[in-house]
């Protein structure tokens, strides 16, 4: 636990009527939250404005999350930014996208350096554009050292891809003798998917209400608490991501076995 107390407080100071810091059980933080980043879009049309602006203000949510997350205490925050899927968006709708991953990362690179943040992504990033590449390489070369949380971030990512890559990767070792058959196990296949040497997520968070997981880590999310809010993703902060632990922590986990009394 990495919590610090002092700043915690300070950075939820100023409560809502409905809930306070101390309705949060501090030695019961999530390891790992993951979320599912929705509703950019929707936001900006019901102000008028084009999606893009949507896309902008889901970049202030994003960094309040991230800093959240620190005070919270947690290992790790990921992120579902950009999936397999989305390349089918109009085209100034990805590359508006691809720009804002490379601007946005440079611009919270001090903040990832304040805050010992280590990031990491999530997904296959020889399609993006060059510029975007060679940024998010940077984002992992400069934090590389950090030893505090792990922020990832989803980019082209999408998880039945993700699954076949592993089976593949899998199927060469077997076919070049590194490895038998019977090697094939739960261990194995986790070792080979984007998330490898992360903790599974112990709590799924995903906005605007829709019920679905979007292609979004089926291997991972078996035993995780989901939490679905209606609220769009710009309008999400810091009070929102503690109602969501609040959420999870009124929730019994008994991966599959009895409830422990
Ligand atoms: C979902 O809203 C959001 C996305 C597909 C993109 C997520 C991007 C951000 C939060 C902004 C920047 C992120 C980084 C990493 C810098 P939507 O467009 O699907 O909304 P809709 O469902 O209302 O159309």
């Amino acid at each position: 636990m990495r919590l610090d107390i002092d700043k915690l407080r300070a950075y939820y100071a100023d409560a809502p009527d409905d809930l306070s810091l101390s309705d949060i059980d501090l030695d019961r933080i999530p390891a790992h939250v993951s979320i599912i980043m929705d509703g950019n879009g929707r936001w900006a049309t019901a102000r008028g404005l084009d999606r893009s602006r949507g896309h902008v203000a889901g970049v202030d949510a994003l960094r309040e999350a991230v800093t959240t997350s620190v005070r919270l205490g947690l290992d790790a925050l990921s992120v579902y930014a950009f999936s397999t899927e989305n390349w089918r968006r109009p085209k100034r709708e990805v590359d508006l996208l691809m720009h804002l991953f490379a601007t946005t990362l440079v611009k919270e690179l001090p903040l990832f350096h304040q805050e010992n943040v280590r990031l990491r992504f999530l997904g296959d990033l020889t399609a993006l554009p060059e510029k975007t590449r060679t940024v998010f390489q940077r984002g992992l070369d400069e934090t590389a050292d950090h030893t505090g949380m792990t922020f990832a971030l989803a980019v082209n990512y999408g998880s039945r891809a993700e699954l076949a890559r592993a089976a593949r990767e899998l199927a060469a070792d077997v076919a070049a003798g590194k490895i038998a058959p019977e090697d094939v196990d739960e261990e194995a296949v986790a070792a080979h998917l984007y998330t490898a040497g992360l903790p599974d997520p112990d709590l799924l968070i995903r906005t605007s209400g829709e019920m679905r997981l979007s292609n979004y880590l089926l291997w991972q999310l078996a035993y995780t608490e989901f939490y679905v809010t209606p609220t769009l993703w710009p309008d999400f902060g810091r009070w929102d991501f503690l109602r969501a632990v609040a959420a999870f922590q009124g929730r019994s986990r008994r991966y599959g076995g009895v409830v422990s009394s």
